[in-house]
């Protein structure tokens, strides 16, 4: 199976791979893509059932879109990348990093975190599959907007809320119940992140009220290298919202690398 995806940038340059968030696509990394450009070789692409990917055929798992995205490195040729997932996204790259490591350049994590569900959570999710087999994505677009985006940005750019939303409401009920379940399933990282052994960037918004800073905190506890950056006025989605901070951090941390 093939993962749709955008590539910007010079092909000899270090490829960065952007893995997007829930229940989102490639697009939440456009301003990535102009912005980096001249910096690396920007690769983002829609997990499998997302954006404009195939559905995988598979059980849903944490280690299927992994798959799928080793797949997608060793389709265009890619030795070794740095990954930048943004939650979910974020889940990817810690199974990414246990499975192939070798793949993997260097690491950002935005508005993630390491932990598994508790089963409070987990049941959160089961609820919200069978709302979407009843009632489709538009409660979903309908409930996570709002949380998404932090006050900043409903307040100064209400364009991103439409712009979220739309993306939210074009995602296939599949891909969201794959997601959930895969999600629920995935396994706690946070002995992971002893061993990611290449310098983390973790960027977090301020204003993010699903994963807040906190989070980044513990993983700083954990991580052999890392660097946490708030980033101001942003909320879970901080590389869409706040895309001048987000971009000017990753060229500081692709700049330490080499
Ligand atoms: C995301 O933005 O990818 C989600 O918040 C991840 C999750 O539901 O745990």
């Amino acid at each position: 199976m093939n993962l749709s995806y955008t590539e910007s940038g010079s092909l000899s340059a270090l490829p960065l791979v952007l893995i997007h968030a829930f229940p989102l696509s490639r697009q939440m990394w456009k301003h990535q893509h102009t912005a980096l450009a001249d910096t690396a070789r920007v690769l983002s692409v829609d997990l499998p059932g997302f954006g404009e990917s195939d559905s995988l055929s598979v059980h849903p798992s944490i280690q299927g879109f992994t798959d799928a995205v080793v797949r997608f490195l060793d389709e265009k040729g890619i030795d070794r990348a740095v990954i930048v997932g943004c939650s979910m996204g974020g889940y990817i790259a810690f199974e990414l990093w246990r499975r192939a490591q070798e793949r993997v350049a260097g690491m950002v994590l935005c508005d993630t975190k390491a932990e598994a569900d508790t089963p409070e959570a987990r049941q959160v999710r089961m609820d919200a599959i069978e709302g979407v087999k009843s009632n489709g994505v538009g409660p979903v677009a309908e409930a996570m907007v709002p949380k998404l985006l932090g006050q900043s940005s409903h307040e100064r750019h209400p364009e991103l809320a439409s712009e979220i939303d739309t993306i939210i409401r074009d995602t296939k009920p599949e891909a969201i119940i794959h997601a959930q379940q895969a999600m629920a399933d995935r396994p706690n990282s946070i002995e992971t992140l002893s061993s990611i052994s290449v310098p983390v960037l973790m960027l977090f918004g301020d204003e993010d009220a699903i994963t807040p800073p906190s989070f980044g905190q513990t993983m700083s506890e954990h991580l052999p290298q890392c660097t946490l950056t708030v980033i101001p006025f942003a909320g879970h989605l901080s590389p869409l919202e706040q895309p001048d901070s987000v971009n000017e951090a990753i060229k500081v941390y692709l700049a330490s690398l080499s």
